[in-house]
C-alpha cells in the first residue's frame, strides 16, 4: 500500500487509521475528510527529531499551517511540542483560539494586511517574516508605537528553481515572494532593517518551492544564503542567528513517487551544510524548517460516494463522485496526481482506465484523468489518498456545495472535528 495506515480489511472494505471508511461514510455521510491523528503525530516526531538530531535543541521545527488549519491540528501541534508558521489572521485566530503558544508562531505573507500586523504585535508573537520595504517600515513603527522590540527574520528569494510545478515555485528571482538576492536589493533590505530601533534582526528565511524529493534544492538555496550572510558579515558587520530553510519536502502521491524520510533529507542537508558553514569561516547559524505538506498530507483520506461510471465508447470512462473541486482544487489548479481506491471493494484488481470527475458544472473538476482503478459502480464508496494537505485548506464553496465534514481517526476510534456545513451555514453572513 502507498502508505501504512492504508489497509484492506477482511470484508473487502479499506480501513484508514484502522477505521472502515464504509463505516465511516455511513456514520458521517460523503464527502468526508478523514484525518489519521497517530500518522500526523508520528510525522511531528519523526519530524522535530530529526531536527533536533542534526540541527540542535535551539532549531524549532515549525509547522507550515497553511497545509491543514483547524483547530485539531493546532491542538496537536501544541501538544507535540512543534512551532507553526501563519499567513493570515484568520490562521492565527484560529491557533490562538487553542492556546497555541505565541512564542512559537511566526507570521508569514508576501502582503500582511495592516490588520494582521497590529492583531499579531497585540498577540506577541514569536517572529514576523518581513517580506518586503514597506512591511518592514510599518512593522517598526507600530512596534514603536507599543514600545516593543519585535523578533524578525528577513524574506529573501534565493533564485532557485527547484523543478517542481510552476505554480508551486515560490524562490525564483522574479517570485512575488521577499526581496533578491541578485538584484542586490536584499543587502539594502538588511541594512533597512538594521536602522530599525524597534525590530530585531534575528535572521533570514527562503522557501524554495513544494514537492521536493533530493537536498539538492535545498543545499543550493543555503549555498546562496550562506554566501548572502557572509556578504552582509563583510559589508555591514552584522551576522545572521537564524537561517529558515522554509518547507517542501515532497510526499508519495502515487507509487510512482520515491519513499523519502525526513531523517534521511534532513541528515544530507546537515552534512552538507557543514561544509558550506565551515568553508565560510562562519559561526553556524540556527537553521529552521517549516514544513506543511510532509506534516500532514498522508495522514488525510477523502471519502466520495460514486453516483455513475459513465462509459463514452471508444473514448472516455469517468467515475462520477459527490465531491470535486470545491473540496479538492489540486488537480483543477495543478494536475496533481492522487492514487484513489474503491473504498468498498478494495480487493479488486485495478483494471479500467476512467477519470474521476467531480460534480461541478466545469469540465476541469476532476481528481484524476485516465487513471488506472478498479471498477466502481453507484453506491460505492471511493477513496482518495494522501488528500491531509491543501485540500480542506484550500476548499471552496463553488456551486454552493458545503464544505464537507471532517473525522479524526485514531487506531481505530473515530470522532468528529469538523461539522459538515449546512445550507443555513451558506447563507450566515447574506442580508
Ligand atoms: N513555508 C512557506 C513560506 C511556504 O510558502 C510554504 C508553502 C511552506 C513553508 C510549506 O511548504 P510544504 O512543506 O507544504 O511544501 N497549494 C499548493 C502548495 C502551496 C505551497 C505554498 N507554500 C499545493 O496544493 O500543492
Amino acid at each position: 500500500m502507498l502508505h501504512d495506515n492504508i489497509k484492506v480489511l477482511e470484508n473487502g472494505h479499506l480501513a484508514f487509521g484502522g477505521s472502515d471508511v464504509v463505516e465511516l461514510a455511513e456514520k458521517y455521510g460523503t464527502p468526508l475528510y478523514v484525518t489519521d491523528e497517530a500518522k500526523i503525530r508520528s510525522n511531528f516526531r519523526e519530524y522535530k527529531a530529526a531536527v533536533e538530531k542534526y540541527f540542535g535543541k535551539e532549531s524549532l521545527p515549525l509547522y507550515a499551517s497553511k497545509a491543514l488549519c483547524c483547530k485539531e491540528i493546532y491542538r496537536i501541534a501544541k501538544d507535540e511540542g512543534v512551532g507553526t508558521d501563519v499567513v493570515s489572521g484568520g490562521e492565527l485566530y484560529t491557533a490562538l483560539s487553542v492556546g497555541f503558544p505565541s512564542e512559537k508562531i511566526y507570521f508569514h505573507g508576501n502582503n500582511k494586511t495592516e490588520a494582521d500586523i497590529n492583531y499579531a504585535l497585540d498577540n506577541n508573537i514569536g517572529g514576523f517574516v518581513v517580506d518586503n520595504f514597506d512591511e518592514l517600515v510599518y512593522l517598526n513603527a507600530q512596534a514603536g508605537g507599543r514600545n516593543k522590540v519585535q523578533p524578525i527574520l528577513l524574506r529573501l528569494s534565493p533564485g532557485i528553481d527547484p523543478h517542481t510545478h510552476r505554480a508551486v515555485v515560490t524562490g525564483s528571482v522574479d517570485s512575488k515572494f521577499g526581496v533578491a538576492i541578485e538584484t542586490g536589493q536584499a543587502l539594502e533590505f538588511v541594512k533597512t532593517a538594521l536602522e530599525c530601533k524597534n525590530l530585531q534582526l534575528e535572521g533570514i528565511h527562503c522557501h524554495i518551492g513544494s514537492q521536493i524529493f533530493d537536498k539538492f534544492p535545498f543545499t543550493d538555496a543555503a549555498r546562496i544564503m550562506l554566501d548572502f550572510a557572509v556578504e552582509v558579515k563583510n559589508k555591514l558587520d552584522f551576522t545572521f542567528k537564524k537561517i529558515n530553510l522554509g518547507g517542501g519536502i515532497g510526499v508519495r502521491y502515487t507509487e510512482k513517487h520515491p519513499v523519502v524520510t525526513v531523517d534521511e533529507i534532513l541528515r544530507e542537508i546537515k552534512n552538507e551544510l557543514d561544509i558550506m558553514v565551515s568553508e565560510r569561516g562562519l559561526e553556524s547559524p540556527i537553521f529552521l524548517f517549516e514544513m506543511g505538506r510532509f506534516c500532514v498530507a498522508n495522514a488525510g483520506m477523502t471519502l466520495y460516494t460514486v453516483g455513475a461510471f459513465k462509459q463514452i465508447t471508444g473514448y472516455k470512462n469517468y467515475v462520477c463522485i459527490d465531491g470535486g473541486m470545491p473540496d479538492n482544487p489540486r488537480y483543477a489548479l495543478y494536475e496533481s496526481e492522487y492514487t484513489v481506491y474503491n473504498g468498498s471493494k478494495a480487493n479488486l484488481p485495478r483494471n479500467i482506465t476512467a477519470s474521476v470527475a467531480g460534480r461541478c458544472c466545469e469540465s476541469g473538476d476532476l481528481i484524476g484523468e485516465d487513471m488506472q482503478v478498479q471498477e466502481f459502480s453507484r453506491g460505492d464508496i471511493l477513496a482518495v489518498a494522501v488528500t491531509g494537505a491543501y485540500n480542506y485548506s484550500m476548499a471552496s464553496h463553488y456551486n454552493r456545495i458545503p464544505k464537507p465534514a471532517m473525522v479524526s481517526v485514531n487506531n481505530g476510534v473515530d470522532k468528529l472535528i469538523i461539522k459538515r456545513e449546512t445550507y443555513e451555514d451558506i447563507l450566515k453572513n447574506e442580508i
